[in-house]
């Protein structure tokens, strides 16, 4: 059967090259970082090397970059220690932050005492700056910001850096959730005031289960597991070396190529929103989708004209024809209650069509984006 895989923003094809450099890791590079022996300390100085190649591309000190099990736990961790370790009291978000960010703040609202606001949304699912500045000023309490950089439902892109200027005029810690961002867009932290980034491999063709999270300097965290000395005792537990090998390389080649494969990549989106609306007169997009200055260049989330009816069988459809896409986030498959995101930015009747989110890669042809068209048309007439 015909295989077109459309959910980049769910997970990424492994690059090969990050094959090799991680299976040439698992062979021979097998020490122990901690150990004093040659075999570790092999391991220990690539393991800094790649800490510090990352910091460079974000112009930090590599201090700053601490290894994590991937995203969820590098949202969790900065969430959580910065009520534990910094006397946050408030933590300002928004509703269509991804779950490891909402469920953690409200573990957090539950377990802590801490109050929890979210910032007002535009139809679009943009947040509200001035509101934000209202949050942030309406008490004295210590307050953490945490808003995604890009929405990895809706692609709607914030401007990061004045949501991070903002929170430093008031005095507010800043997180943004920058996992669907960080080897898609350029960010230095010397320009964008945020005490606090997350990024994970798997979204950016390379392995899954490592991601590292970007922890400003002097900010006073303090470990979230404790064991060994790992991570300069932030993080015990031995690194997970082949994947650090492997998040080196796929990182330095996204931005390596990020040029050359954001056109191409926007190219694709472009072309399928086009097809798109020639085929289906009363498609629609969600959130900032479909435009490209206001969204990423890696997805697009249509709405189609379908009743309710046909929707129920559509991504079940596409499956059948081999192709990969999502409904919301792949964290929400499985389960029925909707994307999250949708619910806050859609409405009830705009619910009720079926939403479906694309996400593009440096491998995606038009070739690929014909044959759905052609598979959405032929479900659509029968
Ligand atoms: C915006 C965002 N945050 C967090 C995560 C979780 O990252 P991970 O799958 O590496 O735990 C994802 C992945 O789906 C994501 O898209």
């Amino acid at each position: 059967m015909r295989k077109v895989y459309l959910d980049n923003a769910a997970t990424t094809q492994i690059r090969p090259s990050v094959i090799e450099k991680m299976q040439e890791a698992l062979a021979h590079n097998y020490g122990n970082p901690s150990s004093t022996h040659s075999f570790g300390r092999t391991v220990k100085t690539a393991i800094e090397t790649t800490r510090k190649t990352i910091a460079k591309f974000l112009n930090a000190h590599p201090s700053e970059i601490i290894f994590t099990s991937g995203g969820t736990e590098a949202d969790n961790m900065i969430l959580r220690c910065s009520v534990r370790d910094l006397g946050v009291k408030t933590i300002i978000t928004s509703k269509i932050e991804h779950h490891a960010v909402l469920h953690t703040v409200e573990e957090l609202e539950k377990e802590y005492g801490i109050t929890v606001s979210y910032v007002n949304l535009d139809s679009f699912g943009n947040p509200d700056i001035t509101h934000l500045k209202e949050l942030l000023q309406q008490d004295d309490s210590k307050k953490l910001v945490s808003l995604m950089h890009v929405n990895n439902e809706v692609g709607n892109i914030i401007d990061i850096n004045a949501f991070a200027d903002l929170c430093k005029n008031n005095n507010a810690f800043f997180h943004s959730d920058t996992i669907q961002s960080l080897g898609h867009y350029n960010i230095d932290v010397q320009e964008t005031k945020a005490d606090f980034l997350t990024a994970a491999a798997h979204k950016f063709h390379g392995p899954k289960g490592i991601g590292f999270a970007y922890i400003r300097r002097n900010t006073g965290l303090k470990p979230l597991i404790f064991g060994g000395q790992q991570e300069r005792g932030f993080r015990a537990g031995t690194e997970s070396y082949h994947n650090i090998v492997g998040l080196e390389e796929a990182f330095v080649t996204a931005y390596e190529n990020l040029e050359k494969e954001s056109a191409y990549i926007l190219e694709m989106k472009q072309y399928f929103i086009k097809q798109l609306k020639n085929t289906f007169s009363d498609v629609a997009f969600n959130g900032h989708s479909a435009d490209p200055d206001k969204s990423t260049y890696t997805l697009v989330n249509v709405r189609l004209p379908f009743d309710e009816q046909k929707s129920l069988m559509l991504l079940f459809q596409l499956d059948i024809k081999g192709i990969a896409c999502s409904k919301g986030s792949a964290c929400q498959s499985g389960s029925d209650l909707g994307s999250h995101v949708l619910s806050q930015i859609l409405t009830p009747d705009e619910m009720k069509k079926p939403s479906v989110r694309f996400s593009f890669s440096h491998y995606t042809t038009k070739e690929e984006l014909d044959y759905v068209i052609n598979e959405l048309k032929l479900f659509a007439e029968n």
